[in-house]
């Protein structure tokens, strides 16, 4: 009986020293305290021994039974201290890491653009106004002065949906819209989209960008007009920039005039982008043709106007020397994240 507990708690030793998780120390309990344990079964197997020796292995037993439990207590110690130091080293914060900069969204560089033109007429006492991207042939272009199967509808190869309907090919059709509800004097600008069967080159894209302005007050001369212009390139571009008024033509206005301002790229020596002329043409410009006047009811007798178009992409080229416009619509993040 004595080797048998001398050989168990041999065992049991072992065990426990080698037991590396603390769920293993619960197995080794049950082996050996547990109800049906070894150790439990020694002791109720006291009562098969000799009336003499029963107390003296009793007391062996019990006292097995107790080093036993102070053992695995203690080993459960040692292992709930190790684990815990694993999980603080795991847990630690280096905080010599560089940080990671989160991405942070940005305006896109038509847009910022497009608020800087609207911030300079608005200083001027422009006010902003908005009108459809699909319109009807009439604003886009009879209104303006433009019939049907009339040669200057050549000028803008024109995207149509049905033969009265059509994707915008400039901002003008947003003039008579205005001026249809309201009575002068009329002071607007009209940024937004338009669209035209134009290939896809280095200047044109098929969808791009126009502000439109109209101005239409008791005496409003050429003078006014040239005035505005020069004052919108010089906010833009600084006054250095060379500008020149190039005579032109729109049905729309009369005398009309397109304005180009110093090529960015080559500083007017002649490039790809300026076509070697040295210029590029940012917008299109005149006195409102007094017809269009007549048409929404206005006596050009008494008010007369001046409108301009612009090209925003063509001005964002040159303010930021970008010398391909389809870069503005790839969404290339190395590009975009310039600006
Ligand atoms: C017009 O669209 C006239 N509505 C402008 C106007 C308004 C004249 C009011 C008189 C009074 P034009 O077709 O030239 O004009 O276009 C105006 C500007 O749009 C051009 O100067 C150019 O900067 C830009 N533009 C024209 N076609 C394209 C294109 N395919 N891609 C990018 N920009 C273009
Ligand atoms: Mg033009």
């Amino acid at each position: 009986m004595r080797d048998r507990l001398e050989q168990l708690k041999g065992e049991a030793w072992k065990r426990i020293a080698e037991a590396d998780e603390t769920g293993e120390l619960d197995r080794i309990r049950v082996r050996y305290l547990g109800k049906k344990g070894e150790l439990t079964e020694l002791l109720r197997s006291l009562g098969s021994l000799p009336q003499e020796q029963r107390p003296e292995i009793g007391r062996l037993v019990n006292e097995l039974r107790s080093q036993l439990e102070g053992r695995l207590h203690s080993r459960l110690d040692t292992l709930q201290t190790e684990e815990l130091q694993r999980d603080l080293a795991r847990e630690t914060i280096d905080i010599s890491l560089p940080g990671r900069r989160p991405a942070v969204g940005r305006k896109h560089p038509l847009n910022q653009v497009l608020a800087e033109i609207e911030a300079v007429f608005m200083g001027m006492g422009f006010e902003v106004v908005e009108g459809p991207e699909v319109e009807l042939d009439y604003y886009n272009f009879e209104a303006l002065n433009v019939p049907p199967d009339h040669p200057a509808r050549d000028m803008q190869d024109t995207f149509f949906i049905t033969d009265d309907i059509l994707l915008r090919s400039q901002t003008s059709p947003v003039q008579v819209r205005i001026m249809e509800k309201r009575q002068p004097p009329v002071r607007i600008i009209a940024p937004g989209k338009v669209y035209r069967v134009d290939l896809f080159d280095a200047t044109h894209s098929p969808m791009f960008h126009q502000v439109e302005g109209l101005l239409v007050d008791e005496v409003t001369t050429f003078g006014d007009l040239k005035g505005i212009l020069q004052v919108f390139v010089s906010a833009l571009f600084g006054k250095g920039r060379g500008v020149r008024f190039r005579p032109s033509f729109f049905p729309f206005t009369e005398p009309s005039a397109e304005i180009d301002i110093e090529c960015i790229m080559c500083s007017g020596r002649g490039c790809r982008v300026c076509s070697n002329t040295g210029w590029l043409e940012i917008l299109g410009a005149g006195m409102v043709d007094p017809r269009v006047l007549s048409k929404v009811g206005y006596d050009p007798e008494v008010v007369q106007g001046f409108a301009f178009g612009m090209g925003v992409e063509r001005i964002a080229m040159l303010k930021y020397g970008i010398d391909d416009i389809r870069l503005f619509f790839e969404n290339d993040m190395r590009f975009l994240a310039q600006f």
